[in-house]
């Protein structure tokens, strides 16, 4: 059952991705969304769903925060949010970090956020202002672990330290870019320190903007915002890693998704991919990841269709 390391938290094998809320799933098709992957989630996971407060600026952790209101279900999930002031000049900065958590909480409709990532790393406030800033979030209890994303491998490893050294909370996880058309960004460095250091990994982007579904091929008009940056995949090596996605999909009875979140979910120090579906429909091609049991030869074969 998947764990993320260092807290008391029993996750879903799948984070649902948030960001399509209020973006390309307005709000009864996002509760639809919601209400599905909350069904599918076997006790005792906890459902666990990531959003960002940049996205939609503020509506998709509204739409979240209205849907747990009305169906009574805080308690139930992992929320997982992230301080993402893009527009300010120290966006990180203490000052920064403790507003933008305090609006995240009123728009989730909370009084805590589960997981707070740094959505941006910022090298123009010290690492000590906003490690103490996010450890002062977690004694007054609004937030119970912090995390990194888009961290590169020195920087991560430099705020790891500066926060043993300082006596102050450690970000307990990464979410980064990583995906079967996506791997050296994180295996080249990024796995070595998440390995050593005891991170839980989250990979976002994990069906690289809907290419890993099976949709994009040439010749293929896809009518979606992501179209353009799904498309730069297609290709000869997109073709491989389709052609052995549809192989062991077809060998499992399941849809190609869920093959490509499967490989995902049993690589080294990955605790649960995060990956998004805009319709209820979508989202149930992506469920059969939960019970899907790979054989070696199939994720070697994965592997290598993808190198
Ligand atoms: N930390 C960061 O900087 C960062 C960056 C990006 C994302 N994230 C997080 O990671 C999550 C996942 O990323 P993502 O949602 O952007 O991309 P993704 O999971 O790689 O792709 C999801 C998209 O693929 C399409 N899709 C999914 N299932 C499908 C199916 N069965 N059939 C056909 N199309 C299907 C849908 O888009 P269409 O229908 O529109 O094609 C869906 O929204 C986000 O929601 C967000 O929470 C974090």
């Amino acid at each position: 059952m998947p764990q993320l390391p260092g807290t008391d938290l029993t996750v879903s094998d799948l984070c649902l991705g948030a960001n399509v809320f209020g973006w390309t799933a307005d709000e009864p098709t996002s509760f639809a969304i919601l209400d599905r992957y909350v069904d599918a989630t076997p006790s005792p996971q906890q459902p666990f769903v990531d959003t960002a407060e940049s996205y939609g600026k503020g509506e998709s952790e509204r739409i979240l925060g209205a849907w747990m209101a009305e169906r009574g279900l805080r308690d139930r999930m992992v929320v997982a949010t992230k301080a993402s002031p893009l527009e300010k000049e120290h966006p990180l900065a203490a000052g920064e970090i403790v507003a933008a958590a305090e609006r995240s909480l009123r728009n989730l409709q909370t009084d805590r956020i589960d997981v707070y990532y740094a959505h941006y790393d910022d090298a123009t406030t010290p690492l000590e202002e906003t490690l103490t800033a996010f450890d002062e979030l977690v004694t007054a209890g609004k937030v119970r672990y912090v995390a990194a994303s888009n961290y590169s491998a020195k920087r991560l490893v430099e705020a790891l330290e500066t926060s043993e050294r300082l006596g102050v909370a450690r970000y307990s996880a990464l979410q980064t870019h990583y995906n079967l058309m996506e791997r050296p960004v994180f295996e080249d460095e990024l796995r070595d320190v998440a390995e050593a250091r005891g991170l839980g990994v989250l990979p976002y982007f994990a069906l690289a903007k809907g290419f890993l579904t099976g949709k994009y091929r040439p010749g293929e008009q896809i009518d979606s915002p992501r179209a353009k940056g799904a498309s730069v995949y297609v290709g000869e090596r997109g073709d491989r890693v389709l052609a052995a996605l549809g192989q062991v999909a077809e060998a499992h009875g399941v849809p190609l998704p869920a093959v490509a979140l499967r490989w995902l979910a049993d690589q080294p120090t990955v605790v649960a991919p995060i990956a998004s579906g805009r319709t209820v429909e979508q989202v149930a091609d992506l469920l059969p990841m939960q019970d899907l049991v790979l054989t070696d030869e199939q994720r070697r074969l994965l592997t290598d269709a993808s190198a």
